[in-house]
């Protein structure tokens, strides 16, 4: 990159690197070591100034407590066995004990009890890993039970791009069927894609761009009769929905008491309000949970077991998911449930009532909405300006708001209402050339926005993990 003097301000340098004339880079390990102080008060800085805008309420998913006092609660937790690598059981018990449990009190929430005694389940790093981990168990069951080869699954438009991203790791083709106007999967697509090789079909509660609930009873009675797999992707909706359900909200059933519904991940470190690092993965038997484990009987190094992707796992995550929910309680989650899904009645209730958007969907929790008269990414602009972090789709274009703890508070939907009515009028004047915001997955609100997609993807990456290149405090 060029020398961060001659970028001007909004440039790619001051997006991936804002502190690099602030604070020192390190681009080997210093010889001798900072003082601790210096440190604490760095990461501190930075954490206060980066956690502003989630802190507000002003930014759509990705924070979902928000709770500064739970959070400090979950990391006194997390430092009792952050050292600790459950890899050694002999020597970390607790681990046992704390997992066992998680997995139980989520299959709880998840019709578990339904399965006779066989739901079952792990823990793993985050909802991407339990797609790609259920994918590949769903390979492995087929190729030794079925003798398929050249495996494929059908998956909605609308669920997680970690499906094919698994699908790029373990050779499985993954066949994406387009959704109807209600931005729910179009059944007869997948009725007519399934063949000999089709392995499992996909279905969400709720799906990342619509928060929507795929028809999953129809999607299981397919299954059924395919016999084959279904996975209901529950990681942004599986610790949110069952609670609007028992609220009374019209959420359909998606859990295992659904016939055909044979594994289901739910993300502790989204609506389960723990710390970054963990989701549930569920299995409707125990015969598909070992087709993800993997032994090795013969290495040098020991008899080697391992129950997913990972080899050395933190204590200190685990016990503090755990703390999470043994301490929110039911009534816990049920109580911040109700105060989303109200929080989302009026955000739904106010983007329906404003001339000019359209609504994708019967949304309860998450508001996907874009415009068939102006720009959306416009009004995403000005909404930026006024610091809203809003998740911008594309496909078609539009954006999302997904409803956490930190959006209930107070004045905080009515203030966002206001300025979409102001965004919508700033859309809709002419004159103002491309937007500046656009749809890329993580980095919302980017200051380059789509014009610069193609060249960021990789390079982006790449950035993730260099230095700032120069221009240094
Ligand atoms: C429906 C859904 N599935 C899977 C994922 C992936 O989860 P993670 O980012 O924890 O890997 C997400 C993330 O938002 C999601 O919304």
């Amino acid at each position: 990159m060029a020398d961060s003097e001659s970028q001007g301000a909004g440039s790619l340098e001051d997006y991936f690197y804002p502190y690099r004339n602030r604070y020192e880079t390190y681009r080997s390990i210093p010889y001798q070591g900072v003082a601790r102080e210096e440190i604490i008060s760095v990461i501190s800085e930075m954490a206060r100034s980066e956690d502003k805008i989630g802190d507000e309420g002003k930014c759509s998913g990705s924070i979902y407590s928000g709770d500064h006092e739970h959070y400090r609660f979950l990391s006194r937790v997390f430092e009792q066995f952050a050292h600790a690598n459950v890899l050694q059981r002999d020597m970390y018990p607790s681990a046992t004990k704390l997992e066992g449990e998680i997995v139980s009190m989520t299959l709880g929430l998840m019709g578990g009890s339904s399965k006779n005694g066989e739901a079952c389940g792990v823990l793993t790093s985050g909802g991407s890993e339990s797609l790609m981990s259920a994918l590949f168990a769903y390979r492995e069951w087929a190729r030794d039970e079925k003798g398929i080869t050249e495996p494929e699954v059908i998956i909605p438009n609308s669920a997680h791009v970690a499906i094919d991203k698994g699908g790029h790791y373990f050779g499985v083709k993954v066949l994406r069927a387009p959704l109807g106007p209600d931005f729910l999967v179009d059944l007869d697509w997948v009725k007519s894609h399934i063949t000999a090789n089709t392995i499992a079909l996909f279905g969400s509660a709720g799906s990342y761009p619509y928060g929507l609930v795929d028809p999953i009873a129809e999607l299981g009675q397919m299954a059924l009769r395919h016999e084959i797999g279904l996975h209901v992707d529950g990681c942004l909706g599986g610790f949110l929905l069952p609670f609007g359900r028992m609220l009374g909200r019209d959420i359909p059933a998606f859990d295992f008491t659904v016939d055909g519904v044979t594994s289901i991940s739910a993300d502790t470190h989204k609506y389960g309000y723990a710390l970054k690092g963990t989701s549930v993965l569920m299995y409707a038997s125990r015969d598909l949970r070992r087709r993800q484990y993997f032994t090795y009987p013969d290495w040098p190094g020991g008899l080697y077991l391992s129950p997913g992707m990972a080899g050395s796992r933190s204590g200190g995550l685990i016990a503090a998911t755990w703390a999470a929910m043994v301490s929110l309680g039911a009534e816990g989650y049920t109580r911040i449930a109700d105060a989303i899904f109200s929080t989302a009645d009026k955000l739904i209730a106010g983007i329906r009532s404003q001339d000019g958007l359209r609504l994708y969907g019967e949304p309860t929790f998450l508001a996907a909405f874009g415009s068939d008269e102006f720009d959306i990414f416009l009004a995403n602009d000005y909404l930026a300006a006024q610091g809203w972090r809003m998740n911008g789709l594309q496909l078609p274009p539009g954006l999302h708001f997904c409803v956490t703890r930190p959006n209930t508070y107070p004045g905080v939907v009515e203030s966002f209402l206001d300025d979409l009515f102001h965004a919508v009028d700033y859309a809709r004047e002419p004159g103002h050339g491309a937007a500046s915001s656009g749809a890329l997955y993580g980095l919302a609100g980017t200051a380059e926005g789509n014009q610069a997609v193609d060249g960021l993807l990789s390079g982006a990456l790449d950035a993730y993990y260099e230095p700032s290149p120069g221009g240094d405090a």
